[in-house]
Formats: C-alpha cells, sequence, structure tokens
C-alpha cells in the first residue's frame, strides 16, 4: 500500500516528468522528419486528443482508486468473479524493458555531453563517424556512460516518491522547460523557423502512409507514458484534493507542447542551414551537433543546452519507468527498497549492455535474432506491441470491467467532470480508444491493411 501522497504541483511535474522525454525531444522530431512533416503531426495530435487524453484518464482513474501497485489496483477494483484481471498489471514491466534500451540513450547523451566540451564536428561525414565510432566500437564507454544513468536512476527512485521522485521533478522540469523555451526563443529569430513551421504545420498527405499512422499511434502512447503503469503508480498517490480529469489535460498538454517546441527548435536549425529532416534516430545525435557548428562558440553553448535539456527529459521518465515494478516488489513481496531498486536495476541493466553489444561491430551478430539487434527487437516490441496492448487492457477495464456506477461516481461526483465531458470520455474509452488500438495491432500484424 502508499502512504506517501504526491504534492498537487508535484504530481503534475512528476506525471509530466514521466511524459516529457526522450519522446519528445529525440523520436517525436526525427519520426516527423521521417514521415514527412505536417500530416504526420496532424495525425499525432488527433490521436493524442481522442485516444491519448482518454486512456490517460483511465489509468489515473485506476490508480486513484487502487491506491496500489498495477498488479494489486487491477486486483482490487475488478469484479469478483474477474479477479485474473490482475494480470493486466503485470504491463508495469514493461517499463523494465524500454529501461534496457532507453538508458542506453541516457548514456549516449551522457556521453554527448562530456565529449561536446571538446567541440562540435565540421560536418555531417565526421558527426555520422563519431556518432557510428561510439555506437559500434566505443562498447566500454557507452556501459560506464549506460552503468551511470541506471546508478542515478536508481538513487533517485530509493529516495522514494517524496524525497526522490517528487523533489527531482520539481528542480529538473521547470529547467527543462526553461532550457527549451529559451532555445525557442533563439529559433524564432532566425529565417529556419518559418521554413520550420510550414513543415511542421502544412499537411503533406502524400507523405502519409498506412506506416506513418501506426508509428503515430503507437507514439502517442510512448510519448504519453501510456500503456504499462507509470502514470496509475504514480496516480496511486495521487493527493485526495487532486482532479483526475485537470490533471490529465496538464500532464497531455506539456507533453505536447514540448514535442512541437523540441521540433520547431530542432527544424529551425536544421532549416535555417539547409540541411534535410529526414535523418532518422541520428537527426539529434548527428545533424544537429554539425549544424550548430555554425553558429562558432555559441553553438557548443546551444549544444550543450539542449543535450542537458535531453538529459534531465530522460532521467525524470526513466524513474517512471522503474518505479511501477519497484512498487510490485515492495507491495507483494514485501522487499525493502533499497533491495527491489537494486535486483530490477541490475536486472534491467545487464539486458542493455546486451543492447549495447547488439550495435558494435564486434558482437552484433551474437546480440541479434533473426538479422535484427536487440535493441531494435526491444524497442520495437515495447512501442509498437506491449505499450498499446497496455492500453488497450486499460480502456476494456475501465470500459467495461469495472463497475460503472463507480467510475461515474469518482469522475463526475468527486472530480467534477462536466456531464457532456464525462459522455464523451465514456464513448471514446468504450470504443473509439479500443478501436483505433485494435486497427493498428491488427495492421502491424499483417491482418489488415490500410
Ligand atoms: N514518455 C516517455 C518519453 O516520451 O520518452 C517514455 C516513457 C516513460 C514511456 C514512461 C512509458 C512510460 F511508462
Amino acid at each position: 500500500m502508499k502512504v506517501q501522497r504526491f504534492s498537487k504541483i508535484g504530481f503534475i511535474l512528476a506525471a509530466a516528468g514521466s511524459a516529457v522525454g526522450l519522446g519528445n525531444i529525440w523520436k517525436f522530431p526525427y519520426m516527423t522528419g521521417e514521415y514527412g512533416g505536417g500530416a504526420f503531426v496532424l495525425v499525432y495530435l488527433i490521436i493524442i486528443a481522442f485516444v491519448g487524453f482518454s486512456v490517460m484518464i483511465a489509468e489515473m482513474l485506476i490508480g486513484a482508486l487502487g491506491r496500489s501497485d498495477t498488479v494489486t489496483s487491477f486486483e482490487k477494483l475488478a469484479p469478483p468473479n474477474k479477479k485474473y484481471w490482475k494480470l493486466a498489471g503485470f504491463m508495469g514491466f514493461n517499463g523494465i524493458i524500454i529501461m534496457t534500451f532507453y538508458s542506453v540513450v541516457i548514456g549516449w547523451i551522457f556521453y554527448y555531453l562530456y565529449s561536446l566540451l571538446r567541440g562540435l564536428p565540421t560536418s555531417t561525414d565526421q558527426a555520422k563517424a563519431a556518432f557510428d565510432n561510439l555506437v559500434g566500437n566505443e562498447v566500454l564507454a557507452q556501459i560506464f556512460f549506460h552503468t551511470l544513468a541506471v546508478v542515478i536512476v536508481g538513487y533517485i527512485v530509493y529516495r522514494g516518491i517524496k524525497g526522490g521522485i517528487e523533489r527531482i521533478n520539481l528542480i529538473l522540469m521547470p529547467a527543462l522547460m526553461l532550457i527549451l523555451f529559451g532555445l525557442l526563443a533563439y529559433a524564432m529569430t532566425l529565417d529556419g523557423f518559418k521554413e520550420a513551421l510550414s513543415f511542421m504545420f502544412e499537411p503533406k498527405w502524400e507523405k502519409l502512409n498506412s506506416e506513418a499512422f501506426v508509428r503515430a499511434v503507437g507514439h502517442s502512447f510512448f510519448t504519453l507514458s501510456l500503456g504499462m503503469g507509470a502514470i496509475m503508480t504514480y496516480a496511486a498517490s495521487l493527493p485526495k484534493e487532486a482532479s483526475i480529469t485537470k490533471t490529465a489535460f496538464i500532464v497531455t498538454f506539456m507533453d505536447t507542447l514540448i514535442a512541437l517546441v523540441a521540433g520547431l527548435v530542432i527544424f529551425s536549425f536544421l532549416f535555417q542551414f539547409g540541411a534535410k529532416p529526414g535523418q532518422g534516430p541520428g537527426l539529434v545525435f548527428i545533424s544537429l551537433p554539425t549544424i550548430l557548428n555554425n553558429f562558432g562558440t555559441l553553438g557548443i553553448f546551444f549544444a550543450l543546452l539542449f543535450f542537458l535539456a535531453l538529459a534531465f527529459a530522460g532521467i525524470t521518465s526513466a524513474i517512471s519507468l522503474v518505479e511501477p515494478v519497484v512498487q510490485y516488489l515492495i507491495d507483494r513481496f514485501h522487499m525493502t527498497r533499497t533491495k527491489a531498486v537494486i535486483f530490477i536495476s541490475f536486472i534491467y541493466w545487464l539486458v542493455g549492455v546486451g543492447a549495447i553489444l547488439s550495435y558494435s561491430n564486434a558482437w552484433g551478430k551474437i546480440f541479434s535474432i533473426g538479422g535484427k539487434p536487440l535493441f531494435d527487437i526491444l524497442e520495437y516490441t515495447t512501442d509498437s506491441i506491449l505499450l498499446p496492448l497496455g492500453g488497450l487492457l486499460i480502456a476494456i477495464f475501465v470500459g467495461y470491467v469495472m463497475q460503472k456506477s463507480q467510475v461515474k461516481a469518482h469522475l463526475q461526483t468527486f472530480n467534477e467532470m462536466n456531464p457532456t465531458m464525462y459522455r464523451i470520455w465514456y464513448f471514446s474509452i468504450r470504443y473509439i480508444a479500443p478501436l483505433a488500438l485494435l486497427f493498428m495491432m491488427l495492421n502491424l500484424l499483417g491482418v489488415i491493411e490500410l
């Protein structure tokens, strides 16, 4: 059982800290670049508004009513003849799978922060060679920075809800926003800004294919931290007086805003010097540092700020990926927090080392399955399969399994959601969200084609 409670602002920042992560600053911009800009952004925004936001409310509701780890919350809220729903609570373990590669990427960011001090690359080739060298050859450096990420994240989670998670979010989230909005203010003075605006907000429909649609659904879950019990676990410590609807709205809004700002900043810089947007995952690690070199010393300063923001975003999300399983081990196995953190950290650290090796030139073959590096398998499985599956289970549970009266009473009476809004939300959670998710999963499995 949870005893500690967040403060109101602490909860908002912690949930936003979970949502705003590498997904916003690293992944969203490169996906937008790859899938042609405006049309992808529009689909993403529509899915966030009609599916993501509803599922966010549903996840918070399960947490706030269950007040426990994910497994126990599902068990408590399921009707007596449907206690097997507690199995859905194992979605909390998705976080650990995500952490296996998420902490490797945080490690890369740490590495960049350190190596940027020596100057920026002067050409894309040089930047690409440096990145390829890091990923392909610098196994030990990667393991070192991955370990550093695991230790920092582990320490914060070990300090618990109030002294660790709330406290760090109260510091890092405002700092992150300050940096990003500062960079945006500068980006707005560049000619590239106009181009960035039109790239991101003028839909080019011909670029939108079914893959882009499926990736937009998957990413909307990833970016909002949905479908794996992170928001649910935090909501178990929701302060009594906090409104779920309002909080969910603020968190969704902040997450979306920051993704858009990050995109605008990166594309303004890129377009300013005529670089192409569709660079894939290397966008932030290869193209951005090269482009920033054009700004001289100021460029190093921008790059440091940017990677610092990225590190902050990564850390505040990472702690929310680890906390659900830690809470589960504490509740169900009566482990101490210290033991639970050490145990879980060791497991994902180890698999993370496998993910690092899977990209390396020397070990890549051994750590690949069917020609696919372990890193990619872990990322694809979580982003495209497990999170949407978790989202589907949450929508079905709240929409069909939980007692209707309990859902309504909590959201409408206790949280003062207005009746029309409640009807729209309920419709979305029963029909729109499950259909969109099912559609996406069937499409992924090749059962249906868009
Ligand atoms: N939302 C985070 C991001 O955008 O990087 C990633 C994430 C955190 C996914 C927590 C899922 C989660 F439960």
